[in-house]
């Protein structure tokens, strides 16, 4: 087994993080917990994501992960700060791709789609802050479209009409880039896609946060002998595993690989 990668998200969203870590490196060992039965963390408190944040951190590491990625722009907003002060091993996170929608932006207006509280965060202000003078920001709170991913309801009407209700006011508004800053977007992309056509860019952080993951895993040197077996795929859930199984037969983009599908049991942590 080579070297193994952690990665959690409030549900199934991260899975479209670990999709590209998987195109990259595809020999990775991975364990990744959907945190189901907090789902969504977008109405969550401050309080609530940062304590689920450290638990599923401390589920992780005591699997043994040589790296964590953080694959929910939620629980980076809040929690990254206080997880990379608690523990040592190296933490990748995601963050809505502002930096780059502003710099390649011709109208100089890009439309922001996140969770209530990615948008309420101080993280996502002080980021905004830095290309204000650059771009004018439409920020755009999508309540519903992280539950329509978890019930695998992406191809039905509902999906169509959120999305146009949340993308048309910016439309009109004349922006030329559209961020996703959540991770449970991508799998709307087509549906956005088809909705605005091809002369605006939607831009995702997945490919970024992959090539970050690369290349600190190999500044990482592990203890363990290499050896010939197959890497390990590990799916866990907080919530109901049959969901949780059709959830991964769904989304997951590699069904012959070696897979394990697990529920989670809560155990107590240390406290946050
Ligand atoms: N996928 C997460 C994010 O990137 C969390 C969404 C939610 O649970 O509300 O923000």
């Amino acid at each position: 087994m080579g070297k193994h990668i952690g990665v959690f998200d409030s549900g199934i969203g991260g899975l479209s993080v670990l999709t590209e870590i998987y195109r990259k490196a595809p020999e990775l060992t991975f364990s990744y917990i959907a945190d189901t039965a907090f789902n969504p963390y977008g109405n969550k408190t401050e309080k609530q994501i940062i304590q689920r944040s450290h638990y599923l951190t401390q589920q992780l590491l005591k699997k043994g992960v040589d790296l964590i990625v953080v694959a929910c722009n939620t629980a980076t907003a809040f929690a990254i700060d206080d997880l990379r002060k608690h523990y040592q091993i190296p933490i990748v996170a995601m963050e809505p791709a502002i930096k780059p929608a502003a710099e390649q932006s011709q109208t100089g207006k890009v439309m922001i789609m996140a969770t209530t509280m990615t948008l309420s965060s101080d993280r996502y202000y002080h980021l905004l802050e830095r290309f204000a003078e650059q771009s004018q920001f439409i920020h755009q709170a999508c309540p519903g479209l992280v539950e329509i991913v978890e019930n695998m309801e992406v191809v039905k009407p509902e999906a169509k009409q959120l999305i146009h209700q949340y993308v048309l006011p910016a439309l009109e508004n004349n922006i030329d880039s559209i961020v996703l800053g959540c991770t449970h977007y991508p799998f709307l992309k087509d549906i956005i896609r088809e909705l605005v056509g091809d002369h605006i860019s939607i831009i995702e952080t997945s490919e970024a946060v992959s090539r970050q993951v690369v290349k600190k895993l190999e500044t990482i040197t592990t203890v363990k002998k290499p050896d010939e077996r197959l890497p390990e795929h590990k799916f866990y859930t907080t919530g109901s595993l049959e969901h949780f199984k059709s959830q991964v037969a769904y989304y997951w983009i590699n069904p012959i690989s070696k897979v394990i599908i697990k529920a989670l049991k809560e155990s107590s942590t240390s406290k946050h």
